[in-house]
């Protein structure tokens, strides 16, 4: 295709691709390639960003660049790790940093210049970093700095070579969009790359990829399964893409209904619903490792999607299976060669793999991010509601039913800042996974709750969340804590779908549905003073991509109404809120 490129070359940082993303918003072509590509191959291209990853540059094994794109003659913005690998390289030097950064920090802009330009005197910037940059290489200077970490921005005016110790992919960061704005210009490259030339240019491909076969799709109703649908619909026709949507009895209350109706309402005509409740219920039970859930999901996933194909006598030679997957699905698997797996989403367990390697699926919205693939689906002229409808887990409740294989009861100290709950959940901090506790703070909600959790992530290894009370079965102080042994049974998903069925609903009474870009509801075995067994958490969030989040803001008053709600219900001990933002935190807890 004949667009002038930006190049962003791919360390592992969880956020590289992101950067690809902001890159064709602001309407230049952008590909990613390997970080070891030479600079010969490169040298086609506008401009080279060098992405974040997670390692050091002292690390024997840690992926490096060519060193002579830096000859190249063309404008070069490092990142995070690709801002210490540029510094590295050309004779800088980079320390371990005293403080390890997770999170939001204060950028002091020193020059308002160049990528800077216009920018007020300081911005919030999110950081995910060990190492820093002490000396700056010869040419550069510094244009930043945070009270944590000097050279947080360096610029070599000469040869147009700047590096960002912070992320302004990320949409936390504020004009990180102008910043990546401020660098396309200095690289002089055409604009000439929107979703109308996506859906143009993928049509083209589906239909070449696809030639006289038809596809078979795996379809949740969620935004992204829909979506796909209606784009392979529009390259290839209705006959020839035939939609399956699996109830695998993990779904929101009345959710399979619903979606069957949405769809309809849609135009989807070739559309099938079959009910494997039990089937899935049945293979979860007694299973308490996230992982292994995510597998057993995602293999029988798989499995009813081929008994169905047998069924309907698809002669494999004819079909190819299609999946609605975006790119955070598979980044975060570890679906790039440096990246680092956070978890594995359903829809890369090995068996899907295999088939992909194998060429005999297809995922053609695979490259995208959440708001690219919104702006795609209007575009398309899907219902305005569906588009916006939060997103929602393949393996849907399964991940939102913390389960464990060990009893424990443990006493609370009062007057402490915070007390660390006996369970645990996944987290990202600096571009790997942890799983660890949260802590539930002891102070009531407020507005320092979020900085009171970003301190304690960054300080204590043993925790990568903050939780607060919103309200409990019990009279008095907290004392004790219980944890019981538990995996997914129908009664918990009743439970939770009882609980999450409440807050959509009060989301919605209170118009709130909007403001927030997700809300899980997530069920975890914890007894507070030896009432109910079960513990409802909120986990409200704020995001663009779902690659950096916040936890959102809601009134006290909806927290109210909603736990007052969800407490009738005597098996719950009490309601907590996560405070967490990601990183630390991942928005989902397994
Ligand atoms: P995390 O928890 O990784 O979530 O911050 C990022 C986004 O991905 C969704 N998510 C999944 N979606 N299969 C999916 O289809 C999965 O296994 C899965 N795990 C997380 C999550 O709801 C959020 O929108």
């Amino acid at each position: 295709m004949g667009h002038q490129k930006v190049v962003v070359l791919d360390f592992g940082g969880q956020y590289a691709h992101l950067i690809a993303n902001r890159v064709r918003r602001l309407g230049v072509y952008s590909e990613i390639q390997d970080a070891e590509t030479s600079a010969d191959e490169l040298k086609n291209y506008k401009g080279i960003i060098l992405s974040g990853g997670p390692q050091s540059v002292y690390d024997e094994d840690s992926p490096k660049c060519d060193p002579a794109i830096f000859d190249l003659g063309v404008p070069i913005l490092g990142i995070c790790y690709g801002h210490q690998l540029m510094q590295h390289l050309l004779g800088g030097k980079v320390v371990p940093g005293k403080t390890k950064e997770y999170g939001l920090s204060t950028l002091q802009i020193k020059q308002p210049v160049s990528i800077f330009k216009k920018m007020p005197p300081s911005i919030k910037a999110w950081m995910s970093h060990g190492d820093t940059v002490e000396t700056p290489a010869f040419g550069f200077e510094e244009i930043a700095t945070t009270e944590d970490c000097k050279n947080s921005a360096l610029m070599d005016p000469e040869r147009h070579f700047f590096g960002l110790q912070f992320h302004p992919e990320v949409t936390h960061t504020e004009h990180g969009m102008t910043i990546f704005d401020q660098f396309l210009a200095i690289c002089k490259v055409a604009r000439d790359w929107s979703i109308e030339q996506f859906i143009a240019e993928e049509i083209e491909q589906i239909k070449k990829k696809i030639g006289d076969k038809k596809v078979f799709l795996l379809v949740s109703g969620g935004v992204d399964s829909s979506v796909c649908f209606a784009l392979l619909e529009k390259a290839l026709g209705k006959e020839r893409v035939y939609g399956l949507c699996v109830d695998h009895g993990l779904m929101r209350k009345d959710e399979a209904e619903q979606v069957k109706q949405y769809l309809a309402e849609a135009g989807f005509e070739n559309l099938h619903v079959v009910d494997k409740r039990e089937e899935f219920l049945l293979a979860l039970a007694g299973k308490t490792d996230p992982e292994e859930k995510r597998k057993i999901i995602g293999d029988l996933f798989w499995k009813v999607k081929e008994d169905e194909a047998e069924r309907l006598e698809l002669n494999p030679d004819e079909w190819i299976m299609g999946q609605g997957t975006i790119y955070p699905d598979t980044i975060e698997t570890g679906g790039t060669k440096h990246a680092s797996k956070i978890k594995t989403h359903h829809n890369r367990v090995d068996l899907v793999q295999k088939m992909i390697n194998e060429g005999r699926v297809i995922e053609p919205i695979a490259q995208l991010y959440k708001d690219e693939v919104r702006e795609l689906g209007e575009k398309l002229g899907l219902p305005h509601d569906m588009v916006w409808r939060h997103p929602f887990p393949g393996p849907g409740l399964g991940v939102r039913i913390l389960c464990s294989d060990e009893e424990k009861t443990a006493d609370l100290e009062s007057n402490s800042d915070y007390h660390i709950l006996p369970i645990k959940s996944v987290g990202v901090q600096g571009d790997f996974r942890t799983y660890r506790h949260p802590a539930l703070l002891t102070a009531s909600a407020g507005e320092d709750n979020e900085k009171a959790a970003t301190t304690l992530v960054n300080s204590n290894p043993d925790i990568n969340r903050a939780v607060t009370l919103v309200g409990g079965n019990f009279e008095g102080e907290l004392s004790k804590v219980s944890l019981k042994k538990c995996s997914v049974t129908p009664e918990r998903v009743q439970i939770l779908q009882i609980a999450d069925d409440i807050v959509t609903r009060t989301l919605h009474e209170m118009d709130l549905y909007n403001k927030v870009w997700q809300f899980p509801v997530v069920l975890a075995s914890l007894s507070f003073n030896g009432t109910g067994e079960e513990s409802v958490i909120l986990r409200p969030i704020e995001s663009i991509d779902a690659m950096s989040a916040a936890a959102a803001k809601l009134p006290w008053e909806f927290y109210d109404k909603v736990s007052k709600e969800i407490l009738k219900d005597g098996r719950i001990s009490a309601v907590l809120l996560d405070v967490t933002n990601k990183p630390p935190g991942t928005i989902e807890w397994e």
